[in-house]
């Protein structure tokens, strides 16, 4: 069984990698490396020959968004046992924000040309990384897989249109299809996300964590081991057709203010944490979001950890990760 992975050189794809080999499968990753590094692809390659598989992985350099460097990574893969996980996208929802270019090509156009490839191809398993952005801000109400999808963000917006062009490509050519709607993921290894972003500026300046927002923001958190857990449970199910699954803790969150305390208590304990004003992090920034997990458990996977318990984990490994330790 062949795995691509779009988006192969970046944090969940790494552990999503990871699995698969421990399964005994090859891999074929793919990443512009405008956010993935090469160093994570290395390593993959190091954890193959440990494990007896230093065959398994090949990656190519390529922007997915240019149909020509897509054909060209894919060219050499002449074969049906195929499986491709999707996963590349823009993940600085603000820059998309800024610039409405940097989703329709990142988060949507790289969708279109992977649909139009498979198609070339003749493969029809996909596995795609939608995310909890495209419902939009819904309040303190619990979200399932039928709440109404009005995102609020360009990011959403292009998740949500990868959706509809995937469910498309459903009824015309792929057999197979789970789309995955993401809560935010944290562990390591970290490219982007809150808690990142509060290390860096407390290693800048460690007499103080400024806040984007007044830090009342407060959403669902899952740790990366346990979303691959999930993923590969549904994989495993082997569906047929076109199927949808929100998949994350059930509780309400984790406020900003307790990650910026988490962070500040780890790394810096005596800084101030200074709060701006507004519950938006950002332009596009949903401030609340909670999700309604039945169907997962229904066909018997639930998170073991809470928001909480994902967060502390991931405070301790990401400042384990800046320490270069
Ligand atoms: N991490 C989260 O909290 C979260 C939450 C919801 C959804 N997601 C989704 O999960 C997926 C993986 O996210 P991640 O957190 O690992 O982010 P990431 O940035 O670490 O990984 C995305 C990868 O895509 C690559 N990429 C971007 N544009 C590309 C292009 N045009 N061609 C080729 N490669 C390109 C980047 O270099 C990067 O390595 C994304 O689709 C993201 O939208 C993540």
């Amino acid at each position: 069984m062949l795995n691509i992975i779009t988006g192969g050189a970046g944090f969940v794809s790494f552990n999503l990698a990871k699995c698969l080999l421990d399964r005994g499968d090859e891999l074929l990753l793919i990443d512009n490396l405008s956010r993935g590094r090469l160093e994570y692809v290395e390593a993959l390659v190091d954890y193959a020959r440990t494990i007896g598989n230093s065959q398994k992985v090949l990656f190519e350099k390529a922007d997915i968004s240019d149909v020509a460097q897509l054909k060209f990574a894919l060219s050499s893969i002449d074969r049906d046992d195929v499986e491709v996980w999707h996963l590349c996208a823009n993940s600085d929802i603000p820059a998309g924000v800024e610039d409405a270019s940097v989703d329709l090509r990142d988060t949507f156009l790289v969708t279109y040309n992977l649909l139009n490839e498979m198609k070339a191809k003749g493969w029809k398993k996909l596995h795609f990384s939608s995310t909890s952005a495209v419902y939009g801000d819904h309040g303190v109400e619990y979200l399932t897989e039928e709440s109404r999808t009005e995102p609020i963000s360009n990011y959403g917006a292009m998740k949500l249109a990868s959706e509809a062009a995937i469910r498309a490509a459903c009824e015309a050519f792929l057999d197979q299809v789970n789309v995955f709607r993401f809560p935010n993921v944290v562990g390591v290894p970290a490219t982007h996300g809150v808690i990142l972003d509060f290390i860096h500026k407390l290693k800048k300046d460690s007499t103080v964590l400024h806040v984007l927002g007044n830090g009342t923001q407060c959403k669902a958190y899952l740790h990366v081991s346990e979303l691959i857990e999930a993923m590969l449970w549904i994989r495993d199910k082997d569906f047929k057709g076109y199927h949808v699954y929100n998949i994350g803790p059930e509780d309400l969150g984790v406020t900003v203010k307790n990650i910026a305390e988490a962070v500040r208590d780890y790394v810096s304990p005596s800084a101030h944490i200074a709060f701006g004003s507004g519950n938006r992090g950002w332009v596009g920034d949903v401030p609340r979001f909670s999700y309604k997990v039945d169907k997962l458990s229904q066909i018997g996977w639930t998170a073991k950890y809470s928001s909480t318990d994902a967060i502390r984990r991931a405070v301790n490994e990401i400042s384990t990760q800046e320490n270069g330790q």
